[in-house]
């Protein structure tokens, strides 16, 4: 196989950027990547993590995936239009009750994390079609698989993208087109920071008291732990995404963090579906010291791991 040309959206910071970075360093010199972000103000970052392969394998194009003409424009500009491997990871999120968020902003996140996708797949899917070749990459999260509490508009975004996928594989691999998901769980990203922030000065007035109690002293409280203990880096999630990328049988959907497994793995045993919700119940509002304690022994487990 030679170079391959892989367009990443959102690489302003976070996965995006560590994929990118990952990918135009590869020792191999596999990749051309495309690393895209909607502002072009924030590409230092990316700059100086790229350091000597920008410019030669790695080069950075404004893409703005709520914009049909910005990405148009995007793939026009590369020769050929050739795009072999799209990796679609421009995401954003939301947390909180669901009395306390509005329409309009739900619609703006759905407007990226899913029709983003949406857009970037009827752009590219008819040129792989054409070629009988090409691989659709999507950074979905274990919120597509399973839902969470107070992650409810997020995940329903994240539930269409896995949906929408599941979907067009079967088509796209007529065409010899592989698709994937990457279902990572907590990463450590201005993703968490952003939503996080975002929730701390968060208007609660339009909630009851009582599960306005919940998220703040519960929710948020156990969130920061979570992430403190499994949380993966980019870099981890970047590693293993281009694993999927290289793999000559890339799987459908590949979770990059194990010790969530055992959480998502509960929807398929009880096709009722009241287990995983029975263990989400059990563990956030009745077993406060077993949660505690497990996520110590998670947090010893992930170090290991790390190390291993
Ligand atoms: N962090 C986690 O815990 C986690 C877990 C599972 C899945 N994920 C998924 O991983 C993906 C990357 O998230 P991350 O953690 O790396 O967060 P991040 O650091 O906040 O990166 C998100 C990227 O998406 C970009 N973006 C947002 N709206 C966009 C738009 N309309 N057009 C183009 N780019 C846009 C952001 O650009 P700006 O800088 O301009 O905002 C940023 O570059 C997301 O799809 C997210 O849902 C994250």
């Amino acid at each position: 196989m030679g170079t391959r040309k892989v367009l990443v959206t959102g690489c302003s910071s976070g996965i995006g950027l560590a994929l990118a970075v990952r990918l135009a360093k590869d020792k191999l010199r596999r990749f051309k990547v495309v690393a895209t972000m909607r502002d072009l103000d924030k590409r230092e970052a990316l700059e100086r993590a790229a350091g000597e392969s920008l410019n030669r394998s790695l080069e950075i194009r404004q893409l703005d995936a709520t914009c049909e003409d910005s990405i148009r424009e995007c793939v026009n500009s590369l020769p050929n239009r050739q795009v072999d491997v799209l990796v679609n990871n421009a995401g954003v999120g939301m947390i909180g009750p669901l009395e306390c968020q509005n329409v309009s902003a739900m619609q703006e996140l759905f407007n990226t994390n899913f029709f983003g996708l949406v857009r970037l797949v009827k752009e590219l899917l008819p040129d792989m079609k054409q070629r009988q070749s090409g691989h659709i990459v999507v950074m979905s999260s274990v919120l597509g698989i399973q839902g969470l509490l107070f992650n409810d508009v997020y995940a329903a975004s994240k539930f269409a993208v896995e949906g929408f996928c599941e979907s067009l594989a079967v088509q796209a691999m007529k065409f010899n087109v592989k698709m994937t998901l990457v279902e990572p769980g907590p990463v450590v990203t201005e993703f968490e920071k952003k939503v996080y922030e975002e929730a701390e000065k968060m208007d609660l007035s339009e909630t009851d008291e009582e599960t306005a109690r919940i998220f703040r002293q519960i929710y948020l409280k156990y969130s920061h732990k979570v992430f403190n203990s499994v949380g993966q880096t980019p870099e981890e999630v970047a590693e293993q995404s281009l694993q999927v990328i290289v793999s000559k049988n890339p799987p459908f959907r590949h979770q990059t963090n194990r010790l969530y497994m055992p959480l998502t793995a509960m929807k398929h045993a009880d096709p009722t579906g009241c287990l995983p919700i029975d263990a989400f119940y059990k563990m956030i509002f009745q077993h406060d010291r077993m949660f505690n304690a497990s996520l110590s022994i998670l947090r010893i487990l992930h170090r290991r791991m790390g190390a291993a």
